[in-house]
């Protein structure tokens, strides 16, 4: 992606993020600037990828195949210094945009519409060898154990959210208006915990056609 566009999907996002009432923490709001000048006492937000986390999945067209991510907070399975087992996400899933069919090798997490428009998700079991599963899935939707056939997509409307047990694939994307996402999860390490059934990258790659605004999650300077 373009580092153009990725300030500007964050810079509408912090506005859309204020006529929603929806705050997020000062790290949030720090300029590239800023971030130069913060010393280790903010390790823990470089350390766990906390923060702006904008994707293409490699693909370069963010509206059909992207999600735009804020971590807000996470825990570190690498790291003794972070005992936290939990992590919150916000993301914001745009009408039409599929975050592509995944599952994770170990992360349970529960994604919740925040408000908006629907959130489709399209469900499979995986076979032992990662690939879909016929059978039915079994998923629990705000505490209803509930059965949809192998493929079967589920429409959450704003209030309601599903648990996504490790292994299960799942794609996503907003219909009507765009979704204000959330994602509460165990702890969270996007570098290896990913298994997509078709190839992509989790990260975009950025071509610098101008300066960042505020930084990415995997971006940020060591301390000062
Ligand atoms: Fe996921």
């Amino acid at each position: 992606m373009k580092r153009s566009e990725i300030n500007r999907l964050i810079d509408e996002t912090i506005e859309w993020l204020k006529v929603q009432k929806v705050y997020l923490p000062p790290f949030a709001y720090w300029t590239a600037e800023e971030w130069a000048e913060k010393d280790a006492a903010y390790n823990e937000i470089r350390e766990n990828m906390l923060g702006w986390d904008v994707t293409d999945y490699g693909h370069g067209n963010f509206h059909k195949l992207g999600l735009l991510l804020f971590t807000i907070r996470n825990g570190n399975l690498k790291n003794t210094r972070y005992a936290k087992p939990y992590a919150e996400k916000m993301l914001i899933s745009e009408v039409g945009q599929i975050s592509p069919n995944h599952f994770h090798w170990s992360k349970m997490e529960d994604i919740i519409n925040r408000g908006g428009g629907e959130l489709c998700i399209q469900l499979w079991n995986a076979t032992e060898d990662d690939a879909l599963d016929d059978t039915a899935v079994t998923v629990r939707i705000d505490g209803c154990e509930t059965v949809l056939p192998a493929g079967g997509i589920l429409r959450l409307k704003p209030g309601q959210s599903i648990t996504i047990p490790p292994r299960l694939y799942h794609m996503f994307w907003a219909e009507g208006e765009k979704c204000l996402a959330w994602e509460v999860s165990m702890v969270n390490d996007d570098n290896i915990d990913n298994r997509f059934y078709e190839e992509q990258l989790r990260f975009t790659r950025i071509e610098e056609d101008e300066d960042p605004h505020h930084l990415l999650c995997n971006e940020y300077p060591v301390a000062k």
